[in-house]
């Protein structure tokens, strides 16, 4: 398919007896933001590593670009910017040093490397920092400085491996808006994340990944529509006792009640007035109630319903 950038067959990678990767498929598109999102240890970086064959693998094809994948195909990596989980930059070199070094890596021309070092350095907000040394640096330029070493050699298709970890809001929103810019420039994207909201705000396409399996995969919004909860009605309800649960399980619609501290989370499969039903049950029981707040899905109740474990760590 001509519009097919990453083509991933059943891959298959042990660490041991530990299978870290379990017959994971994956197709990218052309100018796609496609997210992989799963909690930590699901595999996500262990996918990547093969991808870019940084690590072999036991079994499956990978292809990019219409090639298949190989250590040595440097067509293949001249064309794909790489931006790891752990910061890698060199600590003896400057910001602008930096970004020109790995630039080099795949631009020779010495004057296009200095246009696109210095347009990699503005890209990531860096111009002010150019003469400093990374440890100088707090962890959210640092995180910039990694993506603009990634980036900076205009490369067609770009992998973020959790790039927004324990960094500022700020950060992380000029992060995300670079992201999107570097797609509307062209780019084919694959974003890995363990935040849901992270990924359904950016992605266009999201696949969740659970211990190294590929258990869903479609937009935000077809994944939702996909499951059986409709709203989820979270009521403060310090008094309970497991008569009252099993009462509130029984009402039209109710299907799941959890407990959590001090309120209980009921899960409703559609209908409508489901709170109203609810709330009478409470009030014909003298069961005393605070807050009361209604949610949508989110790409947790999705997680939640195909692995039956929440995303949140
Ligand atoms: N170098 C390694 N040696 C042994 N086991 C590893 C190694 N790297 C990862 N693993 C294991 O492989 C699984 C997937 O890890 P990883 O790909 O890092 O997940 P993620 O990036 O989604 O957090 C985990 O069980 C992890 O403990
Ligand atoms: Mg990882």
């Amino acid at each position: 398919m001509g519009d097919t950038v990453v083509n991933i067959n059943q891959l298959v990678k042990r660490y041991r007896e530990n299978v870290a990767v379990d017959h994971f498929s994956l197709e990218v598109k052309k100018g796609e933001i496609l997210g992989l999102l799963g909690p930590n240890g699901s595999g996500k970086t262990t996918t990547i590593s093969c991808l870019l064959s940084l690590l072999s693998y036991d079994k499956g094809e990978i292809s990019i670009f219409g090639k298949p994948m190989s250590p040595t195909a440097y067509d293949i990596k001249n064309k794909i910017g790489i931006v790891m989980q752990n910061v890698a930059v060199v600590n003896t070199l400057t910001v602008e040093e930096n970004i020109s070094f790995f630039c080099g890596l795949y631009v020779r021309d010495r004057l296009l490397r200095k246009q696109y070092t210095e347009e990699a350095m503005e890209f990531c907000g860096l111009t002010d920092y150019r003469r400093q040394f990374p440890k100088k640096l707090s962890g959210g330029l640092l995180r910039r400085l990694n993506i603009a070493c990634g980036i900076a050699h205009k490369p067609e298709l770009i992998i973020f491996d959790e790039p927004t970890v324990a960094i500022d809001p700020q950060s992380r929103n000029a992060i995300l808006e670079g992201i999107r810019e570097m797609n509307r420039n062209g780019a084919t994207i694959i974003y890995t994340s363990h935040y849901m909201e992270e990924v359904e705000e950016l992605c266009s396409r999201i696949v969740i990944m659970d211990h190294g399996k590929n258990v869903a995969e479609g937009t935000a919004a077809s994944l939702k529509a996909s499951l059986r909860n409709r709203e989820t009605i979270c009521i403060e309800l310090p008094v309970r006792d497991p008569e009252t649960i099993r009462g509130l399980s029984e009402i039209n619609h109710v299907y799941d009640v959890r407990e959590d501290k001090d309120s209980i989370l009921i899960r409703c499969d559609g209908g409508e007035h489901n709170l109203v039903h609810i709330i009478n049950y409470l009030v014909e029981h003298n069961l005393p109630f605070g807050r009361v707040t209604t949610a949508l899905p989110t790409l947790n109740d999705v997680f939640l319903e195909i692995t039956g474990k929440e995303l949140r760590d």
